[in-house]
This record gives C-alpha cells, structure tokens and sequence, in this order.
C-alpha cells in the first residue's frame, strides 16, 4: 500500500539512530596470489579450477570510504549485525541484504515492485491523431509538448547515469542500494516512455534528443545538475571526509531535492493539465506514471539525506545549510524561468507567475523536509489537483486502461 502522505512524516520519525560501530571488515583476506582459503596446497589433486589471481587491492589515497561490494569475502568473520549498517562509509559486507536496518527502503523498493508499469501499456492513438490535426492544437500547447519531452527524455538519463555512476557506489547500504537497482531500471522505462511518445506522435528525434544542448531554458538545467554528479564520479573521490561527505550530502540534494523534487514541476504540470483539459491524454497518463515514480524517488532520496544528516550530525553545519539555502533558491529561480520560457503567453488556464507560486510552495516543502528554514513564506499552491494526480487509486479509469498480463516467456526465442 502505497502512501502519499507527507514524507516529513517520515523525516521526523524517530529512526534508529544506532551508535557508530567500529569497523568490523578488515581489508579482505587472501595471499597475493589470489588463493582463495581453502584451496588445496601445492601438488595436491585439484578438483575445481583454481580461481585467477587478484591484482592486489590498489592504495586508496585517503583512509576514508567505504565497502564496495566488490571486496573479497572475509572468511569466518563475524556476521553483519544491525549495528554495524551505516548509510555512507560502512565497512560491513554489502552483499547481504539482511539483517534489515533502514525498512523504510526496503519498504520503498516493495511498494515500487507493486507499481510497475511499461509505458507501451498505454494507447497513443488520441494523441496521434490529435497531433496530426491541424486544428485542434495551438502553437503554445504544441510548444509545451516538445519543450517537456525535450527536457524530460535527456533528463531521466542524466539521472539514471547519475545514480549508476556516483551516488550508487557512495551509499553503503544493501537495503538503499536494491532501491536504487530499481529507481536505476524505473528511469530506463521513463527515457523509453519517452522515446514511446516521440515515435508515436512522429516528431523529429534529433530536434527532441538535442534539445538539451539547443534550447536554453532546457539546457540550463542540466547544466545547473552536471557538475555535481561529475565531481561524484570521479573515480578517486571518496568518502570519508567531512568535506566529502558534504559533497555526497549537497549532491543528493542537487539530484533528490532540486533535479527531480523541482526542475520536473512545471513540465508535470503543464502536461497534465493538457490530459485535465481531455488533450493529449495518453501523454499526459506516461507523465503522471512517471510522476508517481517520481515522487517516491524523492522521498527516498529525503529519508536517505535525513539519514545520514542523523549518522553524522557534524556535518549539517550552518554554513553547509545556508549553502544548500543557496542552492534551492538558484534551482527555483531557474526552474521558473523554464515555466515562463516553455509559456510565453497564458494558455490552459495557467501563466508563469502561478508557477512562480507554486515553485515557491514546493520548495518550501523540500525545504522543510530535509530542515531547511522554509524560503517563500505565505507561498500557496496554485494546483491542488496536483496532489490528487499523485494517489493514482483515485482515477477510477487508470487501471481499467492497463494491460496487466505481461508479455515474458512468449516475446523469448531460445532457438
Ligand atoms: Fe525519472
Ligand atoms: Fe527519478
């Protein structure tokens, strides 16, 4: 059962603030040769092929970080306690999922399981004859169409790469990371979603793939998220320090809070308010799937930015915090400016200064998530009916639309 609550609920709910463990891993055993223990001595009869040998572990530059994954199983050692999980530098195996320490990923990683969907489940063919007619919609509307799949299709690889490639290695955790194995795959399906609606409606896929490096309003997102997750994926980066945490900490916000908590908003909004108005509805019915993904992304990314924030309290200082302050209002302002780019005119009913509204009234939300003083007082919400999209149950038709048998064994050719 999904819940939509407030993810603040879940922010200030007591966690399990255990003490720091000391490390319980050692660096992983084995000779230099790479025997694994237990292999027979030399000259023995040999059942099994001998294991290749291991290039010795590099020197890592710092003594910070924590376990990869990829260490050698440390034979006979103690088992993984509860106590011994911590979200960023954990030196315990990885590789076992339980005990569970943090549910609330677990229950995250559950309820995304129970929410799957493809996005070639839904029929295009209101929209593609709506977009062939010639008369039925404005220049505006087709604007806020291509402009949304311009941002969004480039967008959800930017950060499919960014969980892959950086945060994914820097969170120690095995019930955070299989979150994050599924978030990685639901963004695939957002980037095909994507893709599904271009080849419907038969658009230009250079002209929407390229957008993102030809249109400003949309290149300047990106721009905005790339060099943090760059700085995470620089292979000698790592952890450990309090300066480095605070990088990891400050790009999970850039990515959790600012990229899918406030730069995918005003596309949202205008989109389904074309599906509200009965066009481009199965657009708008990928869009909000992937709003409802969204959203859950985010409150797993708040629970895990709270989590470390209680791990490592030394690091939530008050200049760290006026520097994350800085960064939402940034990211409002250029979100904004993406609204009032994507909307020159008032059209469906919305202008860009209800978006600056509304900007305001989320990022107050983000803000008071992840404790931050809110930045906008008195900012409303300008779309209510935003709330209601989010608990899909209530759209009596959604599900009676799905096809829920998927195609598996019979797609497959084992010739
Ligand atoms: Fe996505
Ligand atoms: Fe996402």
């Amino acid at each position: 059962m999904l819940n939509w609550d407030d993810p603040l609920a879940d922010a200030t709910r007591p966690n399990r603030d255990l003490p720091v463990p000391p490390p319980t891993r050692d660096e992983a055993l084995g000779d230099p040769a790479g025997n694994a223990v237990g292999d027979e001595v030399e000259g023995s009869p040999s059942v099994r092929p001998r294991p290749l040998a291991l290039p010795e572990r590099p020197e890592t530059p710092q003594a910070g970080g924590g376990a990869t994954g990829l260490e050698r199983p440390e034979m006979g050692a103690g088992r993984v306690r509860v106590d011994d999980k911590r979200l960023i530098n954990c030196r315990a195996d990885l590789n076992q999922l339980v005990p569970f320490k943090y549910e609330w990923a677990w229950r995250k990683y559950l309820d995304a399981c129970a929410n799957h969907w493809m996005p070639q489940e839904i029929n295009m063919n209101a929209d593609i004859a709506l977009w062939k007619d010639p008369h039925e919609l404005g220049d505006d509307e087709r604007t806020i169409i291509k402009r949304n799949l311009g941002f969004f299709a480039t967008a959800d690889s930017l950060v499919a790469n960014n969980l892959v490639l950086a945060v994914y290695r820097h969170i120690t955790n095995p019930e955070c990371r299989q979150y994050l194995l599924r978030q990685a795959f639901e963004e695939a399906l957002h980037t095909h979603a994507y893709q599904y609606v271009v080849e419907s409606l038969g658009l230009d896929e250079g002209e929407i793939f390229n957008m993102y490096r030809e249109v400003p309003s949309v290149a300047r997102k990106a721009e905005w998220a790339l060099p943090y997750t760059q700085h995470l994926a620089d292979p000698h980066f790592q952890t450990g320090t309090p300066e480095n945490d605070q990088r990891l900490l400050r790009e999970l916000v850039a990515f959790y809070v600012v990229f899918e908590g406030i730069f995918f908003y005003v596309g949202f909004v205008q989109v389904l308010s074309m599906g509200r108005r009965n066009k481009m509805t199965g657009t708008a019915e990928e869009f909000q799937y992937i709003l409802r993904d969204e959203s859950m992304h985010m409150n797993f990314g708040i629970d895990v930015i709270n989590q470390i924030r209680i791990e490592n309290p030394h690091l939530w200082t008050a200049a760290f915090k006026e520097d994350l302050v800085a960064m939402i209002r940034e990211a409002v302002a250029l979100e904004a400016q993406y609204a009032r780019d994507t909307m020159p005119r008032g059209v469906l009913g919305l202008n860009a200064p209800m978006f600056e509204e509304y900007l305001g009234f989320i990022a107050n939300r983000r803000c008071a998530q992840i404790g931050l003083p809110e930045q906008y007082p008195g900012a409303t919400n300008p779309f209510p009916w935003m709330s209601e999209v989010l608990d899909l149950k209530k759209e009596k038709n959604f599900f009676e639309t799905r096809v829920t048998e998927y195609q598996t064994g019979g797609t497959l050719n084992w010739d």
